[in-house]
């Protein structure tokens, strides 16, 4: 346990997940409007988490949030909402849920038929923000929004401009990023850098099963558990194990 009596109020605000096992292990939560980002391999839960961060916001703390499906669809994010009993269409009805697409993005991008950026998305969320109260966010992928970049240090520099507008927003926001399995901690190897946390998700191969952890590998202004904790899925969702594995 991270938090010692007498030590809470050295804590910065945080902004609670509520996924069971996760909030304990970084001090309550995100730190309220940063930029985290989560990486896994294909299947590892990326997307499951990056849900239920937002619909936790939107149920239980009061706290809107607006999902962007960009490289998984509309359609795939809200039929894992509903395989969990999550009514999609009564938050986005009570304004709570905002369950956005590729599309939607585009289509309010100036710069016809070209991919959608980093920019395109800071103009469509400068708008979102300014016309709903949301304060969480989710980017379901970035990934998908890299790969149009030429170079290594232009992605950077956009993702760099990127993740400091999100901050000035003050919305805590999610980044969903692929992880190569085996291979590097992010598809790009510059994400990890520019976000404020960075949550690893894993698959492993554990005497023919396969095992899913979660390893907090960074987290700025956090006194966080480093460990790697298995991840299960339940019929409330993804939850976080105490114990460790090495
Ligand atoms: N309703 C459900 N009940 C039980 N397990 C589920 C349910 N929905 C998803 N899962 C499990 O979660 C896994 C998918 O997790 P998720 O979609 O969050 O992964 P991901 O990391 O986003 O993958 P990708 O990179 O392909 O987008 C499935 O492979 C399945 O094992
Ligand atoms: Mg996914």
């Amino acid at each position: 346990m991270i938090v010692r009596p007498g030590t809470e109020r050295l804590v910065a605000p945080r902004t609670p997940t509520g996924i069971e096992g996760f909030d304990r292990l970084v001090q309550g939560g995100f730190p309220r409007g940063s930029v985290n980002l989560i990486a896994g391999p294909a299947g590892s839960g990326k997307t499951l988490f990056a849900i239920q961060f937002a619909h936790n916001g939107a149920t239980l703390f009061d706290e809107p949030a607006a999902y962007l499906a960009l490289e998984e669809s509309r359609d795939s994010v809200d039929r894992v909402m509903a395989g969990f009993g999550m009514d999609l269409k009564g938050l986005e009805e009570a304004g709570k849920f905002f369950l956005i697409d590729l599309g939607a993005i585009r289509a309010g991008s100036s710069r016809d038929g070209v991919a959608v950026g980093l920019r395109d998305l800071e103009d469509f969320l400068r708008s979102c923000i300014a016309s709903t109260q949301i304060r969480r966010l989710v980017v379901d992928s970035v990934s998908a929004i890299a790969l149009h970049y030429r170079s290594p240090a232009d992605l950077r520099e956009e993702m760099f401009a990127f993740t400091r507008f999100l901050r000035d927003t003050g919305v805590t926001s999610l980044l969903i990023t692929e992880a190569p399995e085996g291979g590097r901690l992010t598809r790009f190897g510059v994400e990890q850098f520019l976000a404020d946390s960075f949550l690893h998700l894993a698959l492993e191969d554990v005497k023919g099963e396969l095992r899913r952890t979660l390893t907090v590998r960074k987290m700025r202004f956090t006194k966080h558990d480093t460990g790697k904790h298995p991840v299960h899925v339940t019929r409330e969702g993804l939850v976080v194990s105490e114990e460790r594995v090495t």
